[in-house]
C-alpha cells in the first residue's frame, strides 16, 4: 500500500494527512489514491500489452464517477451488471462500446437500454435470456451481440459466497452444453455470438484455477469455431485477488503467464472484467473512535462507522487490515477487541478479536484495503447517511461524493392524506 503510509507520524494518502481529511470532512469517509488507481490499471494493461486486450472494471467494486472516467482515460471499458451501472457509464464519458453487460437477471428495460447505447456484448447467463434479447433485439431494432457465460466447473478455492463457476452456482450454462446454446444463438435472427465468457469467482489467491478455466474456455472455442460459429472475443472474467491479510496472490504479470499460453493461438481479443485487483488497495475508510467498553468476555471498541457503511466483515467475516491514523499509537500496548459500529445488529463488527494498540475516544482508524465492494454496498441502514468519498491526487484531493445529508434519506417518501387525515 505504497500511496497510504506514515509520513511525519501521521498517515498520509499520496501527499494529503488522512487526519487533516478527516478534520475537514468529518468521520466516516471513504479516501482513495489516484496513483493507485492508476498504477494498479496499468500493470494489468501491461500485463496483457503482446495481446489484443480490453479491459472492462467490474464497476460493482467502486462505482464512482470519477474513478469510471478515469480508467476511461485509460483506455479502459467497464463490466456492467445493471441499467443503473449502464447510466454511471454512460454518465462518466465511458464509450458504449467498451462496455460489456453481465448479469443473470436482466430485465427487458435495461436489455432495451443497453442495445440503445451500444454496448459492446451481453454476457448471456441462460437460454430463456437468449430468445429474451432477440425478442427485445428485434424490437429496438438492432441485432444484440453477446457472448455465452460458460461455467467451467472450476473450484477457485475462494469464500463460497463468491465462487461462480462451480455446477452448483446460478451463474453461466454448463460448458458441456455450449454446443447446442451456439447453435441456438445462431438461429435467432437478431443474435450475433461474436464471444465467450466465463468467471469462476473472486478474491482468487492462486492461478491453478485461471489456468485451469482458460484451457476449459480456449477448448470450447475451438469447438464453436469448428461448428463455424466466429468467436471474435474471449472474455475471462475478473476475480484476482489481492492482500487483505497475508495471502500472496499472484501479480497481473503471473495471472497473465497462467493464462495466456492457453490462448495464444486462438487470435481473439481478450476481455477481462478486473474490480478489486484495482481498486482495492487503492482505498480506506477512516473512522474514529467514540467509546470503549469491556465486560467479562470481551473489550469492545465502539466506531462511528458501522456495518452499513462497510458490510464485508459482516457478510462474509472478510478480514479488513486496521491501522491507526497517528502512528505514535502503534506503540502502545495492545489488547484484543472487538471494533465494533454503532448499527443495532450484533454482526456489525469491523474487525472480532483483534489485537489492537490501546484506543481512546476520537483516535482516528484507517480500515485498509476499502476501496472494492466497500462504499458500492454501502447502504443507509438504521437511517445512516452514507459516507463522502474523497480522490487524492498527489497533494491535491477532490470530493468525489458528498456525505448525504438527513434530507437525502427521505428523498421520494411521501405521507398519503389517508394516514395524515388532511383532505385534498
Ligand atoms: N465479473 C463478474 C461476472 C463478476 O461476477 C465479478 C464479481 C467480477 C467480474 C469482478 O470480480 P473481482 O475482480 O472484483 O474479484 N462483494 C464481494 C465480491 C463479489 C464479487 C461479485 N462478482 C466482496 O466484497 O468480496
Amino acid at each position: 500500500m505504497g500511496q497510504f503510509e506514515y509520513k511525519n507520524g501521521v498517515l498520509h494518502a499520496e501527499g494529503v494527512s488522512v487526519s487533516q481529511l478527516a478534520e475537514e470532512m468529518s468521520t466516516p469517509l471513504y479516501i482513495y489514491s489516484h496513483e493507485a488507481l492508476v498504477s494498479h490499471f496499468r500493470a494489468f494493461d501491461e500485463a496483457f500489452s503482446g495481446v489484443p486486450h480490453l479491459i472492462c472494471f467490474a464497476m460493482k467494486s467502486n462505482s464512482n464517477l470519477a474513478i469510471l472516467r478515469l480508467f476511461s482515460e485509460l483506455g479502459g471499458g467497464l463490466d456492467i451488471v445493471s441499467g443503473g451501472e449502464l447510466f454511471r457509464g454512460v454518465e462518466a464519458g465511458v464509450p458504449a462500446e467498451r462496455v460489456v453487460f453481465a448479469g443473470v437477471g436482466k430485465s427487458d428495460d435495461e436489455i432495451a437500454y443497453a442495445l440503445e447505447q451500444g454496448v459492446l456484448m451481453f454476457n448471456v447467463e441462460s437460454e430463456d435470456e437468449l430468445r429474451n434479447i432477440d425478442r427485445v433485439a428485434g424490437r429496438v431494432g438492432k441485432p444484440a451481440s453477446i457472448a455465452v457465460r460458460v461455467n467451467p466447473d472450476v473450484d477457485p478455492k475462494t469464500h463460497p459466497y463468491i465462487s461462480t463457476g462451480l455446477k452448483k452456482s446460478k451463474f453461466g450454462i454448463d460448458i458441456a452444453r455450449a454446443r447446442e446454446q451456439y447453435r441456438t444463438a445462431a438461429e435467432l435472427p437478431n443474435i450475433r455470438a461474436i464471444g465467450l465468457h466465463c468467471h469462476i469467482g473472486s478474491q482468487i489467491t492462486e492461478t491453478g484455477p485461471f489456468a485451469e478455466a482458460a484451457g476449459k474456455v480456449a477448448d470450447c472455442v475451438r469447438v464453436l469455431r469448428e461448428d463455424s460459429h466466429d468467436i471474435r472475443y474471449v472474455n475471462v472474467g475478473g476475480g484476482l485477488g489481492i492482500t487483505y491479510h497475508d495471502e500472496a496472490p499472484p501479480t497481473p504479470a503471473e495471472y497473465a503467464g497462467a493464462i495466456l499460453p492457453q490462448f495464444k493461438d486462438l487470435g481473439c481479443t481478450l476481455v477481462f472484467e478486473p474490480g478489486r485487483v484495482i481498486s482495492g488497495n487503492a482505498g480506506i475508510m477512516v473512522t474514529r473512535v467514540l467509546y470503549g467498553k469491556e465486560n467479562e468476555e470481551k473489550r469492545f471498541v465502539i466506531i462511528d462507522a458501522g456495518m452499513n457503511d462497510l458490510i464485508r466483515p459482516a457478510l462474509y467475516q472478510a478480514y479488513q487490515g486496521v491501522l491507526p491514523v497517528e502512528e505514535a499509537v502503534q506503540s502502545r500496548p495492545r489488547r484484543k477487541v472487538d471494533l465494533v459500529g454503532p448499527v443495532c445488529e450484533s454482526g456489525d463488527y469491523l474487525a472480532q478479536d483483534r489485537e489492537l494498540p490501546e484506543l481512546q475516544r476520537n483516535d482516528l482508524l484507517a480500515i485498509m484495503s476499502s476501496g472494492a465492494y466497500g462504499f458500492t454496498m454501502a447502504s443507509n441502514y438504521n437511517s445512516r447517511p452514507r459516507p463522502p468519498e474523497i480522490l487524492v491526487h498527489g497533494s491535491e484531493y477532490h470530493v468525489i461524493r458528498e456525505r448525504e445529508s438527513y434530507g437525502d434519506l427521505i428523498r421520494g417518501e411521501s405521507i398519503p392524506a389517508f394516514i395524515t387525515g388532511e383532505s385534498g
